[in-house]
C-alpha cells in the first residue's frame, strides 16, 4: 500500500513548509536588498566628459566609497577618438580666445590644440593634462580668421584632425561636434572707433560744406534784396 505512506509525507511536507513558507517573503526580501548592496550597477559615477578639471571616472570608481558606472572607453592599446570643440570665446581687445572642448571615449593622457591661420603649419600649444577641458589662446590678430583643432593624447598615438597632417584645413569640411572649427576675430574696438570718427568728421564736413554753400548762394541772391532794402533810408535822406 502505497496510499498511506505517500499521505503521511505529504502531510509532513505541507506541515514544514508552512512555518517556512510565512517566514519566506520576509526572507526572500531581504536576501534581495542585500543581493543589490554589493552590485548597485545603476548608479553612474559624477563624470561630465566636458567639465573642466573632470578627473578621470576610474579615479572617481578607486575613490568612492559607493561603486558606480562609468561611460565605457576604447582600448588602451589605440590612439583616442577624436575630442569635440565646445565653445570658442574670443576677446578681440586682447586678441584672446577662450576653447572649451569635451574628452572623448577614450582613455586620454593629455591634450593640446592647433592653430591655423591660413595655410602652412598650425601653432601647438603646451600640453594639457587629461582633467583640462579649457584653455587660453593668445596672440590672435584682430581680423584674423583661424582654425583651431583639439588633439587627444595616450600612450598609443594621438587623435585624428578631419584632413591629412600636411594638407592645411583651407577648404576642408569641418563636421559639427568634430575636433576643429573655424575662428573669426573682429576688428579691434579702436579701428571701429577710429572708422567712427572718421565718419563723423566727414558728415561734419559735408555739412559745413553745405552751409558755407547755402549762405554764398544766399548772399549772391540776398545782396541786391538787402542793397534794396538798404536804399529807401539812404534816398529818405
Ligand atoms: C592638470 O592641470 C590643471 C591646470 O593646469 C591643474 O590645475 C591640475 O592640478 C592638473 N592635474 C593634475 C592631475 O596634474
Amino acid at each position: 500500500m502505497l496510499g498511506f505512506p505517500c499521505f503521511v509525507w505529504l502531510l509532513a511536507v505541507t506541515f514544514s513548509l508552512v512555518p517556512r513558507a510565512q517566514h519566506l517573503p520576509p526572507q526572500d526580501f531581504d536576501e534581495e536588498e542585500e543581493d543589490e548592496k554589493p552590485r548597485l550597477s545603476d548608479v553612474l559615477c559624477d563624470y561630465d566628459h566636458c567639465r573642466h578639471l573632470q578627473v578621470p571616472c576610474k579615479e572617481l570608481q578607486r575613490a568612492g566609497l559607493t561603486a558606480c558606472l562609468c561611460p565605457g572607453l576604447s582600448s588602451p592599446a589605440e590612439p583616442p577618438a577624436p575630442p569635440r570643440l565646445g565653445e570658442v570665446h574670443v576677446v578681440a581687445e586682447d586678441g584672446s580666445a577662450v576653447v572649451h572642448w569635451c574628452a572623448p571615449s577614450s582613455p586620454v593622457h593629455e591634450y593640446w590644440l592647433l592653430l591655423w591661420e591660413g595655410s602652412g603649419a598650425p601653432q601647438k600649444s603646451p600640453a594639457f593634462n587629461s582633467t583640462v577641458r579649457r584653455a587660453e589662446l593668445k596672440g590672435l590678430k584682430p581680423g584674423g580668421a583661424y582654425v583651431i583643432c583639439v588633439v587627444a593624447a595616450n600612450a598609443a598615438g594621438i587623435s585624428s584632425v578631419p584632413w591629412a597632417n600636411d594638407a592645411g584645413p583651407e577648404g576642408a569640411d569641418m563636421p559639427p561636434f568634430g575636433p576643429c572649427g573655424r575662428v573669426a576675430v573682429p576688428p579691434r574696438p579702436r579701428s571701429l572707433v577710429h572708422a567712427a570718427v572718421g565718419v563723423g568728421t566727414a558728415l561734419a564736413l559735408l555739412s559745413c560744406g553745405a552751409l558755407v554753400w547755402h549762405f554764398c548762394l544766399r548772399q549772391r541772391c540776398g545782396c541786391p534784396r538787402r542793397a534794396r532794402r538798404a536804399t529807401p533810408p539812404a534816398a529818405g535822406l
